[in-house]
């Protein structure tokens, strides 16, 4: 793309940190949602994938079941996030997914925001996490370094609005950009078997605009864009940069982390996705094989 395609588009922003730290309690205050109450046993089964409007600027969150799904998607080259928020309770502290979810963003040289939750609790105590993050390479601005601790109780609601303000704020600096203008590009973030609806793959569209009716490749797999649905479960006929969205129409179910493109000439879509799904089931059937031979 030339320079002067690209228009700035919102963060994709991934929420990550230890079980039970509050990630989805979080983006439930960040969306005035309540996600975790429907979940099975409080646990984050499946990625979620949101967009907000905070102040006229959207930003697009990523809710992480553990850290496996990312570290498949990063395994497979995928690169989805822009910044990362790290959330710790304030009254358990750094804990080993913690230092996991550290690690990733060090890895993928994405900025962290740290994010000390329940600080409602009595027994929160966010200078041990300062301190223990210290540890770590992340020393707050308060302690003279660069990494940026919002406090928030998400059951409460509280420190939000400083927590959404810190994202636009690194956002900006990070000049994110993308074009609009041309066809969609980006990843799978996770894909599954409907029984009504057949494969259903929630895609993050990180260049161009994806439309309906578009011949499209996904991974493995090809197929029109028979349909889409936005985050907050309303059919969409096109997104933009940034957007997650959840499509139909696919041949196969695609994996996570694959990547996805879309192809102006229907036939050439056809044929690349065709001779990618024959390999993939060449491969398959040769895996069984010898599995059978052993
Ligand atoms: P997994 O997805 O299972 O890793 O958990 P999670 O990090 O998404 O945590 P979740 O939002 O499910 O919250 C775990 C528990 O902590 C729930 O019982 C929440 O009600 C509670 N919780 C989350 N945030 C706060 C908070 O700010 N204060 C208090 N007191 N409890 C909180
Ligand atoms: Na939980
Ligand atoms: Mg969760």
């Amino acid at each position: 793309d030339d320079e002067k395609d690209l228009q700035v588009r919102p963060p994709v922003v991934t929420i990550m940190g230890h079980v039970d730290h509050g990630k989805t309690t979080l983006l439930d205050a960040i969306r005035n949602t309540k996600v975790t109450a429907g979940e099975a046993g409080g646990i984050t089964q499946h990625i979620g994938a949101y967009q907000i409007t905070n102040n006229g600027k959207q930003i697009t969150f990523l809710d992480t079941p553990g850290h496996a799904a990312f570290t498949t998607m990063r395994a497979r080259g995928a690169q989805v996030t822009d910044i990362t928020i790290l959330v710790v309770a304030a009254d358990d502290g750094v804990m080993p997914q913690t230092v996991e979810a550290i690690n990733h963003a060090k890895a993928a040289e994405v900025p962290i925001i740290v994010a000390v939750n329940k600080m409602d609790k009595e027994a929160a105590n966010p200078d041990r996490v300062m301190q223990e993050l210290t540890e770590h390479g992340l020393v707050s601005e308060a302690w003279g370094g660069d990494t940026i601790f919002v406090n928030v109780s998400a059951i409460k609601g509280d420190g939000i609005d400083d927590l959404l303000e810190m994202i636009n704020l690194v956002s900006e600096v990070e000049e994110l950009k993308a074009n609009p203008n041309r066809t969609a590009a980006g990843t799978v973030i996770e894909a599954q078997l409907d029984k009504g609806r057949g494969s259903v793959a929630t895609l993050l569209v990180q260049s161009g605009t994806l439309n309906v009716g578009d011949p499209i490749v996904v991974g493995h797999t090809f197929g029109r864009v028979r349909a889409m649905v936005n985050d907050l479960g309303r059919r969409v006929k096109s997104v933009g940069p940034s957007t997650p969205v959840e499509i139909t129409g696919l041949n196969d179910v695609p994996q996570a982390g694959d990547q996805f493109m879309v192809f102006a000439d229907e036939k050439k879509a056809r044929q690349i996705g065709e001779s990618r799904f024959k390999k993939q089931q060449d491969a398959q059937r040769k895996e069984s094989s010898k599995l059978n031979l052993d």
